[in-house]
């Protein structure tokens, strides 16, 4: 049994399935991010870690991607070092034992019934004018305004403001 299935049965227990977003389509989100040099960048389950590291490689953002999956934290953490990121390192945790309240931006791919069992959290801990970034399904709650959606072949990405 291959690394890549034995993630994929791990994060599917857990919750929401491994399943990376696209190379090319996280240039165009994080494009349409406008991310600011040193502003704080977390992902919530954060897979191989593509979308922390370039959010910190190409725009300098200070990236921290939380995942369940100690095969897919312990790849993402050598794959950074690999490339010498400074500003970029991955936890294995719950999303839901982590502390939003730093995030500038908050990037979520994931199941639907997960993001409706976050949006709690979300509320209470994220500060005003957090940037989320949820790609693949929308973030149902009335006063997380959704500010722009970009559409695409597989999965549109929703952009919403704390
Ligand atoms: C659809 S993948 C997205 C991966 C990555 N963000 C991307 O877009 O390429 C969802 C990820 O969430 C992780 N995950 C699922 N439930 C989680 C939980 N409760 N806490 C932390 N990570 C979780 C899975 O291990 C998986 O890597």
């Amino acid at each position: 049994m291959s690394v890549y299935t034995l993630s994929l049965i791990y994060s599917s227990i857990k919750g929401s399935p491994y399943v990376a977003t696209r190379k090319k389509r996280v240039e165009e989100i994080l494009k349409d991010a406008n991310l600011k040099k040193g502003e704080i960048f977390y992902e919530l389950g954060s897979g191989d870690g593509r979308i922390s590291r370039l959010a910190a490689k190409k725009y300098g953002v200070r990236s921290v991607g939380i995942d369940v999956n100690p095969i897919l934290v312990f790849w993402s953490n050598f794959l950074t070092k690999m490339h010498g990121l400074d500003d970029c390192k991955f936890i294995k945790m719950n999303i839901f034992d982590f502390d939003f309240s730093k995030a500038d931006y908050l990037y979520i791919f994931l199941m639907p019934v997960l993001i409706d069992k976050l949006i709690p959290k979300l509320k209470k801990e994220l500060k005003k004018g957090t940037l989320i970034i949820s790609h693949g399904f929308k973030v149902k709650d009335k006063k997380i305004k959704l500010v722009k959606t970009t559409e695409a072949k597989m999965f549109n990405t929703y952009y919403y403001r704390i």
